[in-house]
């Protein structure tokens, strides 16, 4: 460890941090998550719904694509692009899955889905000149920290209860002005489990062709997490594809979050891509990225079978938690996540709001959820709500519940 003398101290007083910088946000479920660790080493019992991660091992012939990968020689830098059969695959996969024919010269890989939201608004918005952003709320919080960390102006549009977690296209046309740049949607969708349906994606397709000067980042992760309605996509729909972004990737379809590849495509945008990927990260993984030709190429047998055991977890979280006294839970058609609304539940033990509700549920009853805050600024009139990420066992989740219901019930006023 370094050992600050007063003058090497007084040398940074003078040092500055960017506004920038320091005012960036985070994904509050890395903070959540540093609590419960916190709560774990002291030795305490916790069932966490937290992480937003399978948890699952990666399939057995992806491994080893790895590893032939690795052994073959195949680990030094790619091309920023990416490689090519990774390319090729990623642009059959996702042109399938969409009904659209995409060109492998669109597709862009990179370290994860993640980096194409910062690559996205950087590519299409300028610093500090009033260019507006769109994105969902409650969302994932990276739109918001990402739209502001690059200058541009966060325009929320509110996802509503009252429409099973999804917006009004309505209110989306009201949000609209001659300073949108870019429209973020987000389906399957993180918080909700909303998926948008294709009368809305026709409703959002028909407001944008008067707008001509919106792209639209279609945040497509859990794509193969859908359990009821099927999957569409925005960029299927006439005229979208040229503006749409698509981002997909390994994370949540193959259990493969730490091997982080996700890819991205967009004619008009991927050499924009390419140079952003130039710019910071060089290129993804040369090892995972042979290890996502086998997982989009390979045996899809582990991939139905996730897919099989969340939608088994969803129904058994759904039925258990609209037992819990003051929680109701709408039925969500994708991603691996829960919304409950707790709004009663936080009246009937005296909580003020979902985040002291969530404290006391880690502290008292030792379960880890995220708050709705975690998501966005709260929308006025539509209650309470909490996440579960049920990418859990079933017995965590039945423990888990029963725990929460027994703090209610211990704890209920009156
Ligand atoms: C909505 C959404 N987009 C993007 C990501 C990032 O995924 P990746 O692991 O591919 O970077 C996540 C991860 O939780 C997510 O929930």
């Amino acid at each position: 460890m370094i050992d600050f003398t007063r003058a090497s101290i007084a040398a940074m007083n003078s040092l500055k941090i960017s506004r920038r910088s320091a005012e960036l946000g985070t994904e509050n479920a890395f903070v959540v998550l540093a609590e419960v660790n916190a709560l774990l080493a002291q030795g305490r019992d916790i069932i966490s719904f937290c992480i937003g991660q399978p948890d699952f091992r990666t399939p057995e012939h992806v491994q080893q694509a790895a590893i032939d990968a690795i052994r073959q020689g195949k680990h030094g830098y790619t091309a920023s692009a990416g490689i090519p059969e990774l390319r090729r695959a990623a642009a059959r996969y996702m042109g399938d899955m969409r009904g659209i024919s995409i060109d492998p010269d669109d597709v862009v890989i990179a370290a994860g889905a993640k980096p194409f939201i910062a690559y996205t608004i950087l590519a299409t918005t300028d610093y500090g000149v009033g260019d507006e952003v769109i994105y969902p709320n409650p969302g994932f919080p990276i739109y918001e920290s990402q739209i502001r960390g690059h200058g541009a102006v966060p325009v929320p549009l509110a996802l509503r209860s009252s429409r099973a977690g999804s917006f009004d296209p309505g209110e989306l046309a009201a949000c609209i002005t001659p300073r949108t740049r870019l429209l973020i949607l987000n389906s399957p969708h993180n918080p909700t489990g909303a998926v948008i349906d294709r009368a809305t994606l026709e409703a959002v397709a028909d407001i944008l062709r008067a707008h001509p000067q919106v792209w639209v980042y279609a945040d497509e992760i859990y794509s193969r997490l859908c359990y009821g309605e099927a999957f569409a996509s925005i960029a299927s729909l006439p005229g979208m594809a040229e503006r749409t972004i698509i981002a997909d990737g390994a994370s949540k379809t193959w259990a493969m979050t730490g091997w982080r590849i996700g890819f991205a495509a967009n004619h008009l945008l991927a050499p924009q891509f390419i140079r952003w990927v130039t710019n910071t990260e060089s290129c993804a993984s040369h090892i995972s990225q042979w290890a996502a030709v086998a997982a989009i190429e390979g045996p899809q047998a582990d991939a139905v079978a996730m897919h099989a055991s969340f939608q088994s977890r969803r129904d058994l979280i759904v039925r258990l938690l609209n037992q819990v006294p003051g929680v109701s839970c709408h039925v969500p058609g994708g991603a691996f996540y829960a919304w409950p609304d707790v709004t009663e539940a936080c009246r009937l033990i005296g909580a003020e709001d979902s985040e002291v509700f969530r404290k006391r549920l880690l502290h008292e009853a030792g379960v880890a959820v995220l708050a709705d805050i975690h998501f966005g600024a709260r929308i006025p009139g539509d209650g309470q709500h909490i996440r579960f990420s049920y990418a859990a066992s079933e017995q965590a989740i039945e423990a888990g519940v029963a725990r929460m219901a027994q703090f209610i019930e211990r704890n209920r006023r009156g």
